[in-house]
């Protein structure tokens, strides 16, 4: 029993608020439900509104005040939208993204974990019968390579412009991104066994192996980073007998998660390919309204881990309550299974919770449906199914913003 959690919500900008309160309302009925001793703080920063007032995206001291809590969950962050209005207060990306940026890079969370797993209900936009079947884990390096933001511009705006865009690569952090796969691959295989729907995956010598690591690089393009991931999965790989491994360039990649994603289980990649990789996974299983994320730190529980939809601030929706609040709530259920590992309440209410949302997309997966009344329907959901802990009492409420 690790005690009360608190976590942070951060609703951010655009549609964060609206998929953020949804996902508050689905909370607090789990937290009765599950009596889950959870409490959060809903902060007005970083967000494009605090920045109209105070000049910046958060306050100076917001990695301090941050760094209280057991966990974050961020709605959104960019274009505030809507966007028909011209003169909205709107920020460069570069400003208003950076926030992300920095929570990852300075709580270290290494990790970017975004399943994506076919679920009955969600749209399947491949017409081969297997596309039913996607079920992989993309984890994408989350701290350095192409996102470590160092280079310049020379001679601005001049013909001769010349801009250097810098990529690191770091032997430790290839390393430890690589085994977490490995253990992340065992993990699922023994979820599958247990759950009875055990994978089989044959490689090109004929080799058969019940769970499998893809490692992708560009490495015929880009050798030097390209081959220290090479080197360093052959090496972890090897301590692995029991998981398969393949390699894929990301071009061919992308070619073959439209192709035969059933091929995949885990992948692992670099910043980049990882980001364009998992939006492609995200619309593989239906579209980033159902696609959940976080950013961890595996071996660090003293640094809040994010949890995040990847779908962005949608200006052109926003303020409407058509956004699907789906994948923060599957988020947020990646955030119980973070604090599971302290205290299974907490894994228990994540099951329950994934349940209530697989039960909502199979049965209204057609149905236009706004924001809230999403989030009432998955409640509804919630309810109707009992829970062990359910006569336990509620935890108290912190005061004032928080809940
Ligand atoms: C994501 C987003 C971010 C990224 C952007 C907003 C900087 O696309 O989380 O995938 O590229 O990491
Ligand atoms: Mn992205």
């Amino acid at each position: 029993m690790a005690g009360i959690q608190k976590i942070a919500i951060l609703p951010g900008d655009g549609i964060g608020p609206e998929v953020t309160d949804a996902t508050l309302a689905v909370l607090d009925t789990l937290r009765t439900h599950c009596a889950l001793p959870l409490q959060w703080q809903v902060l007005p920063w970083p967000s494009t509104d605090w920045h109209r007032q105070h000049g910046a995206m958060m306050p100076d001291d917001a990695l301090m005040q941050l760094q209280s809590f057991d966990a974050l969950l961020l709605g959104a962050l960019g274009d505030p939208g809507p966007a028909s209005d011209q003169a909205r207060y709107c920020l460069p990306d570069a400003v208003s993204l950076a926030p992300l940026l920095t929570l990852r890079k300075q709580f270290d969370l290494w990790a970017c974990e975004r399943p994506a797993r076919w679920q009955p209900g969600a749209t399947c936009y491949l017409s081969d019968p297997r596309a039913r079947d996607v079920d992989m884990l993309v984890i994408r390096e989350n701290s350095e390579g192409e996102y470590v933001s160092q280079g310049g511009r020379l001679r601005a705006g001049q013909p001769d412009e010349v801009a250097t865009q810098l990529e690191v690569f770091t032997r430790r952090a290839t390393e430890r991104l690589i085994r977490h796969a490995f253990v992340r691959a065992r993990q699922r295989m023994a979820q599958r066994q247990q759950e009875d729907r055990a994978r089989t995956f044959t490689n090109a010598a004929g080799a058969s192996h019940a769970a499998r690591v893809c490692l992708i690089t560009k490495r015929n393009a880009q050798p030097f980073w390209g081959e220290l991931y090479s080197e360093v999965f052959a090496d972890i790989a090897a301590a692995y007998p029991d998981i398969g491994t393949h390699h894929e360039l990301v071009d061919a990649a992308c070619m073959k998660f439209v192709q035969c994603p059933w091929h995949f289980d885990v992948v692992v990649a670099s910043n980049l390919h990882g980001d364009i990789l998992t939006d492609l996974a995200a619309v593989l299983c239906g579209g980033p309204g159902i696609a959940p994320s976080c950013n961890i730190n595996p071996d660090r529980r003293d640094l809040p881990p994010l949890f995040e939809p990847t779908h962005g601030s949608a200006p052109d929706i926003a303020g409407n309550d058509i956004a699907d609040p789906r994948a923060t709530l599957l988020s947020a259920a990646m955030l119980l299974d973070w604090l599971g590992e302290q205290d299974t309440l907490f894994s228990e209410a994540a099951h329950h919770l994934r349940a209530a949302v697989g039960h909502d997309l199979a049965h209204h997966a057609d149905t236009v449906r706004g924001t809230r009344r999403i989030a009432h329907d998955i409640r509804d959901a919630l309810l109707a199914t009992p829970h062990p802990a359910a006569k336990r009492p509620a935890p108290p409420a912190l005061t004032g913003d928080s809940q």
